[in-house]
């Protein structure tokens, strides 16, 4: 990072002497404190994976009594920490994590085929999207496709969505979670000329828009539908404090599934959702100057209740697309400040691992399921993963070098 500012005070000189480009900035300390640690974490992670075999070797989060909590590839999970990595590399440069961030992502190639699951969009398109666009090998790109396809199959045309999830007593379940899936099916579409992904994913989103929200554009955290009719069933929580309440991550997923959902189709309905959706983030966040949401915006024992810091990454992640998708330069500059300040408390001590410690993971206090008592102020990687995400797109909007 240091020889990389160097590089940059070099351009920029350059850039001055021949004054015609507009020179880049320079980062915030804070920022290239997060670059760097999150980094070294990733790769000081690896080096404590080694030796484990590759059937569990996904770190998913660190269990009550210290050790990792490992995964095998069919956890929803599985994709985070090989696109943590090429998130990190994206950022840093640092071919050491090309290289994990790979390995890692080979690991995942049988997934292609798997339909156990919603989650093959995380899987996937978070580990081979961007080994794709990153450092691309010949397989990369049918591997998405194919995963694309398996997604596909969860998709039926008389409900008119994809099914979430195959556990539980619902006929038919639908989570708001499942939004973000939806990314890697445009994204199939645009590859293949195939329009089959993109119309099974618009299905998806509207309806989700029409049964998941209430009218203060919380959402409903699971929405099961009758067989074959589509009609609901029910709507209700799995992860959040009740029923009627607001999981912290359900409405994270919310606000950044239908901002992506724009971006590919430039439909207002989605957008005005997004807007919606943020907007309760925003004004219902724990104090004036603090960005974390607790686990569940009704959870009983608030200020006491434990925060989600995944929750706040995958909603800066959001806005700092979101800004680009509106002519209110006022709203704009609104969403860069409130995720700039998520990001700034998240690359706080409070939030930001030290060296080695929390298992090599990047964050501290987030929630899995508080309801089953799952994962309980813990490191998780798909907080990472949004937080150097959101990371990524903080430099590309400052333009630091
Ligand atoms: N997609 C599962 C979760 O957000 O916990």
């Amino acid at each position: 990072m240091k020889m990389k500012r160097k590089l940059c005070v070099a351009v920029w000189g350059m850039s001055l002497l021949t004054a015609c480009s507009i020179p880049k900035a320079g980062a915030p300390e804070w920022f290239e404190n997060a670059v760097e640690t999150s980094g070294r974490q990733l790769l000081y992670m690896a080096e404590q994976l080694e030796n484990v075999p590759d059937t569990a070797c996904f770190p998913r989060s660190v269990k009550e009594d210290g050790s990792y909590r490992l995964e095998n590839a069919k956890d929803w999970t599985s994709g985070f920490y090989p696109g943590s990595m090429w998130l990190a590399y994206d950022l840093t440069g640092d071919e050491a994590l090309a290289k994990e961030a790979r390995t890692y992502t080979n690991r995942l190639e049988d997934i292609q085929y798997y339909t156990g699951n919603h989650d093959i969009g995380f899987m996937m398109f978070c580990s081979y999207g961007h080994a794709l666009r990153l450092k691309p090998e010949s397989k990369d790109k049918q591997i998405l496709v194919n995963s694309s396809e398996s997604l596909c199959a969860r998709f039926s045309p008389e409900v008119g969505l994809i099914r979430s999830w195959d556990f539980g007593d619902w006929s038919y379940p639908v989570i708001i979670d499942n939004m973000m899936n939806l990314e890697m099916l445009f994204w199939a579409s645009e590859q293949t000329g195939n329009s089959k992904y993109r119309d099974i994913a618009i299905a998806h989103a509207d309806k989700t828009l029409k049964n998941h929200f209430r009218e203060d554009m919380t959402s409903y955290h699971v929405v099961s539908y009758s067989v074959p009719s589509g009609k609901v069933e029910s709507k209700g929580t799995f992860q959040g404090y009740s029923d009627s309440s607001a999981w912290a991550r359900g409405q994270a997923w919310g606000v950044y599934g239908y901002t992506m959902c724009y971006r590919f189709t430039k439909n207002p309905v989605y957008l005005e959702a997004a807007h919606k959706i943020v907007r309760f983030i925003m004004n219902n966040r724990p104090s004036e100057k603090d960005y974390i949401p607790y686990w569940d915006y009704n959870a009983p024992d608030i200020p006491n209740a434990p925060r989600d810091a995944s929750a706040a990454a995958v909603t800066a992640s959001a806005l700092l697309e979101l800004n680009g998708y509106t002519d209110d330069k006022k709203l704009s500059d609104d969403y860069t400040e409130y995720a700039e300040s998520i990001l700034k408390q998240l690359s706080s001590p409070e939030y930001l691992a030290k060296d080695k410690e929390n298992k090599g993971f990047i964050l501290l206090h987030s929630v899995g399921s508080f309801p089953h008592n799952s994962e309980v102020d813990v490191p998780l990687n798909y907080a990472d993963y949004y937080y150097l995400e959101a990371l990524k797109r903080y430099k590309e909007l400052k333009k630091f070098c």
